[in-house]
């Protein structure tokens, strides 16, 4: 009796970081037969537990695992950490899910859920992201797993339980991953953090020249991680052809702040946010805040359709502008997906006068939608964007009260 359990315990503790990290008992039941191997085209792999970055596997990763050449397989990704570790009352959130796939050849199974990156909300902490892999006991049908949920969509990812499909799946009670794998990630870099890199880094570069080559690779880093989000999330081009050059900080009353596509409800951007952006006092500024997918991302039919406008704003003095279009908050109909909402900051060469645009309040959607934030840009000379950011966000119930106050209930 003693030895076997010595044995057994020895190995846990030498092997189990499933256990040490709780991903059992938190997402598995049991740890997996064998170690499953992620890696992503940015170069990383997962470890069991390693810390990763959003923008590291934004990107679906190469799996290979220990397959049956004919045995087909389901393939899972979930957050146990929703909203956070500490109060996961959302938990699990899938963010990928494929079925049916033959072998390890992943491309032959049918992708249920699309693969979305991890982006963990601002000051949630590290969350855990789970790979793990079943072999089926035949071939699933849309009976068994439901719709298809595209990247754009939250539906069916929250409240996922890795281990009740994979009990679906394998048609057994207490079923054993043929192999997994999880890594973390926390809220990537804050604007904050970017700059002073920045500004470190370029005074290290300017006083200590061995360094600079590096230095500048850095920057060029550090630049193009928070700017390929504009193109990875069709921003570029669905609303401007040119990132901006950098990052603006966009904060709520709510306690939440804008981070690049992260995903917020309507009710935490009711109110108009506090913007800040690395402005120039003896310039005046225009912001956009406008929502390239009205009514759908799938339909944009009336695309633009703008939530704010501000010009001749003096430095960042964001309230001695001109209120052209007074804030209003996010209001997607229901059942169209997740929105972007985008802000966009453009240095102007001088004072604007609109008079055609007027003014628009907040209890009228009149000429809201159908308008386009580079075309506002181009009529006015204002080049660039010097700055912007974005969230994404869906229906809630928010979104009624928002459509009485604009007359439209
Ligand atoms: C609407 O605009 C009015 C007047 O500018 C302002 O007092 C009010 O707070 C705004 N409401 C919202 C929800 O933004």
């Amino acid at each position: 009796m003693f030895i076997p359990t010595l044995l057994v315990l020895l190995c846990s503790v030498s092997a189990d970081k499933f256990m040490t990290h709780e991903v059992v008992p938190d997402v598995l039941t049991i740890s997996p037969k064998h170690e499953l191997f992620a890696e992503w085209e940015s170069g990383v792999e997962t470890t069991q537990g390693n810390e990763l970055t959003p923008t590291q596997v934004q990107k679906k990763p190469r799996l290979s695992w220990q397959a049956e050449e004919d045995g087909l397989y389901t393939v899972i990704m979930a957050d146990p950490d929703a909203p956070s570790r500490e109060n996961p009352s959302k938990r699990e959130f899938l963010h990928w899910l494929v079925v049916n796939v033959k072998g390890s050849r992943l491309r032959s199974g049918t992708t249920v859920t699309d693969y979305i990156g991890a982006g963990p909300p601002e000051g949630t902490g590290p969350h855990r992201y789970v790979l793990s892999v079943w072999k089926q006991d035949r071939s699933l049908t849309v009976d068994d797993y439901g719709k298809v949920v595209s990247k754009n969509s939250a539906e069916g990812r929250l409240h996922f339980r890795t281990m009740d499909f994979a009990r679906k799946a394998t048609g057994e009670k207490d079923p054993r991953a043929v192999a997994a794998n999880f890594f973390s990630v926390r809220n990537g870099l804050s604007l904050p953090l970017a700059v002073s890199l920045l500004s470190m880094i370029s005074l290290l570069s300017s006083r200590l020249s061995p360094l600079s080559s590096s230095a500048i690779r850095f920057v060029r880093f550090v630049t193009l991680l928070s700017m390929e989000s504009f193109s990875s999330h069709g921003i570029v081009p669905d609303v401007i052809s040119k990132a901006p050059a950098a990052l603006c900080t966009v904060k709520y009353d709510s306690g939440v702040e804008v981070s690049e596509g992260n995903v917020l409800t309507p009710t935490q951007v009711k109110n108009a946010p506090a913007v800040q952006w690395k402005g120039d006092n003896a310039k005046l500024y225009t912001l956009i805040m406008t929502d390239p997918d009205a009514p759908s991302r799938a339909e944009p039919t009336y695309r633009e359709w703008h939530h704010w406008l501000v010009s001749n704003i003096p430095g960042t003095d964001l309230a001695k502008g001109d209120v052209l279009s007074a804030y209003v908050g996010s209001g997607p109909p229901p059942k169209t997906g997740l929105h972007r909402y985008i802000f966009l900051v453009y240095e102007q060469k001088g004072r604007i006068e609109d008079a055609e645009h007027g003014r628009l309040t907040n209890t009228s959607a009149d000429n809201r939608g159908g308008w386009k934030a580079a075309k506002f840009a181009e009529k006015h000379g204002l080049g660039v964007p010097v700055a912007g950011n974005f969230y994404q966000a869906e229906y809630d119930d928010y979104v009624p009260l928002l459509y009485k106050q604009l007359g439209a209930a």
